[in-house]
């Protein structure tokens, strides 16, 4: 059968064999506290690559040690670390899967335990034990976080310039394309959203101030890497509570995105309001995506609890989105991308040779 999920689609000359992606999502498994990439990292991304996905987009990955959410995060602030990503990519490619990296600074939100293992799951990590002092656009805080340093200008600057240098380094280890991390109440985030940033100079105020840093980060990364590499960028387009940073302002947002070279952006929400009502069920993000897309004509990828290989075909085979990106249900089961494709009956050619048994003799599963 024709779907419109297993169609390829093309970002800036970037060729995806198909419509069905994985968002970045934390493995907070860099036990050294080092930035580098591990074998688990190696074997998650590439079990998602074998397992038909179109493009992955490597987890939350920090520009500078400061901007990880946690001490056991990703990064790509030097040399050694961009090496360590070298087989993780080739190991992607090799299985047909385009690779892109979240680059992320998490602000005030940074400095964070992770979920599991710890007494205060979440909460901040004390420099005493390996955490540090956290930056945001004003001193103040994060329900039950430590209190950020306000940035000055030359730190802002800085930032900017560690974006360019860890997309460059990105490039070198082979990534196709990199993401701007501009959602879930992280550093660019917490700039675009007035709840967040109460700063009464030109990153301040006006929307056209609040989402200064975010256009100075793609100019900058555009700079750096010239005209081939796609740049994408995720929002959170609603805060779920008023006064936030909302989908009007998100449309505006993209619109310079465009101009200032993006290629592509995934529309999620929520992440700088504790507690917000967020209304959360089957594909509860997808009218912002859309609202996105139809206003602006940026390709649009849409997130959130799209499980079903159906409710993802919908999705993109009536113009919602472009693609669609599928989260948790990847960690389920690496194969969800060849699951789907024998569930909407389209016939993809890039099952692994040595799992093609298990295709061909077992056609009653799905
Ligand atoms: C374990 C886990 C880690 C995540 N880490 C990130 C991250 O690094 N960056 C990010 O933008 N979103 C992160 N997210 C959010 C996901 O990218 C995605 O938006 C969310 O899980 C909703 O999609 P789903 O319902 O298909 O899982 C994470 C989600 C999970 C479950």
């Amino acid at each position: 059968m024709t779907t419109t999920l297993f169609e390829p689609i093309t970002v800036r000359g970037m060729e995806v064999r198909n419509r069905l992606w994985v968002p970045p999502m934390c493995q907070y498994t860099v036990e050294k506290r080092d930035g580098i990439p591990t074998p688990w990292h190696l074997v998650h991304y590439a079990g998602m690559a074998r397992g038909g996905a179109g493009a992955i987009i490597v987890e939350s990955t920090g520009v500078v040690p400061e901007g990880r959410i946690s001490p056991n995060d990703l990064g790509l602030w030097n040399r050694e670390q961009q090496e360590a990503f070298r087989p993780v990519v080739e190991a992607v490619h090799a299985a047909g899967a385009r690779l892109g990296i979240q680059l992320q600074h998490a602000g005030r939100k940074a400095s964070t335990y992770r979920e599991w293992g710890v007494a205060r799951p979440g909460g901040s990590v004390p420099e005493g034990d390996g955490g540090w002092q956290t930056f945001g656009p004003s001193a103040t805080s994060f329900p039950g976080l430590a209190e950020p340093e306000a940035l000055d200008e030359a730190g802002i600057r800085g930032i900017v310039s560690a974006f360019a240098g860890a997309a460059r380094r990105a490039v070198d280890a082979g990534f196709d394309f990199v993401q701007v991390h501009g959602a879930h109440g992280y550093l660019v985030h917490q700039f675009l959203s007035p709840l967040s940033n109460a700063r009464d100079d030109r990153y301040g105020g006006s929307l056209e101030n609040r989402a200064r840093l975010l256009l100075e980060i793609v100019d900058a990364i555009r700079a750096e890497l010239g005209d081939a590499v796609p740049v994408m960028v995720r929002l959170s387009a609603s805060e779920w509570v008023d006064g936030g940073f909302d989908v009007e302002e998100a449309c505006t947002v993209v619109k310079w995105l465009g101009e200032h070279g993006a290629d592509m952006v995934d529309i999620s929400s929520g992440g700088n309001v504790a507690r917000a009502p967020i209304p959360v069920g089957p594909g509860y993000q997808v009218p912002l995506a859309t609202a996105v897309k139809h206003s602006t004509g940026m390709p649009t990828s849409a997130v959130g609890m799209i499980e079903h290989p159906w409710q993802a075909e919908q999705i993109v085979a009536t113009g919602l989105a472009d693609a669609v990106m599928v989260g948790r249900a990847f960690l389920r089961d690496p194969s969800f991308a060849l699951r789907a494709a024998r569930a909407l009956g389209a016939e993809v050619d890039y099952i692994p040779e040595p799992y093609a048994r298990a295709y061909r003799q077992h056609q009653q599963l799905l």
